[in-house]
């Protein structure tokens, strides 16, 4: 049982689901929804031959160009206070979500008052309902006139961030504790600028490097921004962390190349921002198997998307951490299941391996699940569903999945 294991952790450890922005808010305007609207048709196509006859039979709408548009999303706009409802009586005392940059800048240099005073109501709606507000400043979307300016190729990249990072401290600082300035930056890089599944698509290994370093500095002065303003809040990112295993124990050329991959993937942002960081943000999803075999993964330990399941990796990744000696918050970790017969479970398994790391010395203060509702998964768009609570895209109506 869930209950079980949360009982061993402490009573002040935060629990709680996160969201991003456009994920679940519907109606935003910026460089993803304009993507979308470009590409959904192509990547309707690309899912009949990317995913086999049992995937497309039990998520046909994978093949439906409409499921990759975020259109109203889950409404989450207008409906947070039920949402929040919902969180409550799940039993959370957290709630993880990000303040989306394009709502509150829509034009360069013009803040909307409006917006900003969307994202107050909301904390208050947290608040009085105990939840404590882990705020994202930027994940993944980008406010269009950023982004045609070279996004985070520009020169002005981390002005323009800092800048909107500025406003919105100033206007919500007194309320938020924990800012998390960036959300997953490596993978972000990685996605838009060396696959080029992700907007802006600029696909160039010298773009990957140098959007890397610009979202460093970006991290970086916006940390010094928030710390000017509210020296008492904590400030760092929401870093995802594969756990690299080698196929064959014994084999030195697997060693090296999971210690590089370690150190690029995992390792080599939070070093440049030690300094500038109060807690480590971990988002774990995957173990990666290096070599020239594999084991093969059977059906039962994979989710929906076909990702493996391995919660042991999180035990791993937790220790790898120990060097920061900051605390630690688990701000994803999830799973899709649509038919709810694999999540506790999963929840329950990682909180074994977290609870083991803290018990070898880790000083982990808070798990979030991801996440709270059904929501539009980027690139594949709505049918994975990862929520804690099923949404339906037609009537907008909620019901609990799992009990978390
Ligand atoms: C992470 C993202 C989050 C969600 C999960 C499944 O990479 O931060 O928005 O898409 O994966």
């Amino acid at each position: 049982m869930i209950q079980d294991i949360k009982n061993q952790f402490s009573s002040g450890f935060y629990w709680g689901a996160g969201t991003s922005a456009h994920q679940v808010e519907g109606g935003n305007v910026n460089d993803w929804s304009r993507w979308e609207k470009e590409n959904a048709e192509k990547l309707a196509k690309k899912a009949g031959k990317q995913w086999n006859k049992w995937y497309q039979e039990k998520f046909p709408e994978m093949l439906n160009p409409e499921n990759y548009i975020s259109g109203r999303a889950c409404d989450h706009y207008n409906r947070y206070e039920e949402d929040f409802d919902i969180a409550r009586k799940l039993g959370h005392n957290a709630h993880r979500f990000s303040i989306e940059w394009s709502r509150i800048e829509p034009e360069e240099g013009k803040f909307n008052q409006k917006e900003i005073e969307h994202y107050r109501d909301v904390i208050r709606a947290l608040k009085k309902r105990n939840l404590e507000p882990f705020v994202t400043l930027w994940h993944f979307t980008c406010p269009i006139w950023f982004t045609d300016q070279g996004g985070w190729l520009s020169a002005k990249a981390v002005f323009y961030f800092s800048r909107y990072v500025e406003k919105v401290v100033l206007a919500l600082g007194n309320d938020v504790k924990f800012w998390i300035t960036l959300n997953e930056p490596v993978l972000y890089a990685f996605q838009s600028y060396f696959r080029g599944i992700w907007p802006p698509r600029k696909i160039s290994l010298k773009k990957f490097k140098k959007v890397q370093r610009r979202l460093i500095s970006a991290h970086k002065e916006s940390y010094s921004v928030i710390k000017r303003i509210s020296p008492l809040s904590s400030v760092g990112i929401a870093k995802n962390n594969t756990y690299f295993s080698k196929f064959v124990r014994w084999c030195p050329f697997e060693s090296i190349l999971v210690s590089i991959l370690k150190y690029q993937t995992n390792e080599q942002f939070l070093n440049k921002i030690d300094k500038y960081q109060d807690f480590v943000g971990l988002n774990y999803y995957f173990h990666r198997e290096i070599g020239l075999l594999r084991h093969k993964i059977k059906q039962d330990k994979k989710t929906d998307m076909g990702w493996e399941i391995y919660p042991e990796g999180i035990y791993y990744v937790l220790k790898d951490l120990k060097k920061y000696k900051k605390p630690v918050y688990i701000l994803e970790n999830g799973i899709t299941d649509a038919d709810d017969s694999k999540r506790a479970k999963f929840i329950e398994d990682h909180l074994r391996w977290i609870r083991k790391a803290m018990d070898e010395g880790i000083d982990v203060k808070g798990y979030f699940y991801w996440s709270l509702l059904d929501n539009f998964e980027w690139a594949f768009g709505f049918w994975p569903k990862f929520g804690l609570v099923e949404v339906d895209g037609k009537t907008m109506e909620r019901k609990i999945r799992c009990t978390f």
